[in-house]
């Protein structure tokens, strides 16, 4: 079984739940207490053993390329002024040359087509997909999970989360068929199902397992929901050819990609931050009071 070395982050999409934010700052830039959400994703994939990062990126997009580069000027400034602990900080987070490439989409035609997009750089072997508006800071991350469970099971490979049955309308949900622990078994996925339609309430959530088949079903693969190229349509395909399992991955995940979720996200943190978890729950405590 070949390993999975490789995680394609889509980062072309317009952010449009977000705007005024989003419209001269890519979305994957907003910061959760003092790192953007592309660090996060970045991070959580390295835990999992993979180095390797593909950034489908877009038109307006350039700073996220800044961010995984040296930045001449700061690192001499920061030297400079004797703020050598910063200076490793950012030196220490910097991915190793060669290891993050780039191709862009075009025109944000949707998901699956930005992770067609990146075809030519995953080549002929299994790939992992973060969306970088979920974010997971906690330790195992959901790649991590997912990348055991796939030493398991081979094939595909979704995260999901348990939401309340009520919830399904808002969610892609799977069609469970056997499940084995954290391990379900799955013979497809239904967007947004009404309740009473749903077959269970395993929501999924932006990370996946891929094999490279996807891409020619993802190449043919028509419009769907909201006249985008859907992932989900295009996995539903291959779901007739191969093993799918959703991972039901332990822990919090934030949608950033919400203004509510990122708020939930910055408090949820800042409560957690060795830094400033003292000042900042005095002053959440206040404000919840009042
Ligand atoms: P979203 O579904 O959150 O879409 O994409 P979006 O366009 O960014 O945001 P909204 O819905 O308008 O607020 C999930 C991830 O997939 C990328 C996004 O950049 C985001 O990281 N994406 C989405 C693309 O790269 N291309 C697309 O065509 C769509």
């Amino acid at each position: 079984m070949k390993p999975v070395r490789k995680v394609v982050i889509p980062v072309a999409g317009l952010g449009t739940r977000v705007l005024p934010a989003t419209k001269s700052i890519p979305k994957e830039l907003l910061p959760v207490v003092d790192r953007p959400l592309i660090d996060y994703v970045v991070a959580e994939a390295r835990e999992a053993g993979i180095d390797d990062v593909i950034l489908v990126t877009g038109r307006g997009k350039g700073a996220i390329e800044e961010y995984f580069d040296h930045a001449f000027e700061l690192e001499a400034t920061l030297a400079a002024k004797g703020k050598n602990d910063v200076l490793a900080a950012l030196k220490a987070a910097l991915p190793k040359a060669g290891t993050v490439s780039y191709t862009r989409q075009q025109a944000p035609l949707g998901l699956g087509h930005a992770v067609w997009c990146a075809r030519a750089l995953v080549g002929d072997e299994p790939f992992a997909v973060s969306l970088p508006d979920e974010i997971v800071p906690e330790r195992p991350g959901f790649l991590k999970q997912m990348v055991d469970a796939y030493a398991q099971t081979g094939g595909n490979i979704v995260a999901v989360e348990e939401v309340p049955p009520e919830e399904t309308s808002k969610y892609g949900v799977i069609a469970p068929k056997a499940r084995k622990g954290e391990l379900i078994e799955m013979t497809g996925m239904v967007e947004k199902p009404a309740p009473k339609d749903a077959p269970s309430n395993f929501r999924i959530i932006g990370r996946y397992i891929l094999q490279p088949e996807i891409f020619a079903l993802l190449e043919k693969q028509e419009r769907g929901a909201g006249g985008e190229i859907q992932l989900t349509d295009s996995m539903n395909a291959l779901v007739r050819e191969q093993t799918f399992h959703a991972c039901l991955c332990k822990g919090v995940i934030h949608d950033c990609g919400s203004k509510l979720g990122w708020l939930q996200a910055n408090v949820d943190l800042g409560l957690k931050s060795p830094e400033l978890s003292q000042a900042f729950r005095k002053f959440v405590e206040t404000r919840v009071k009042d």
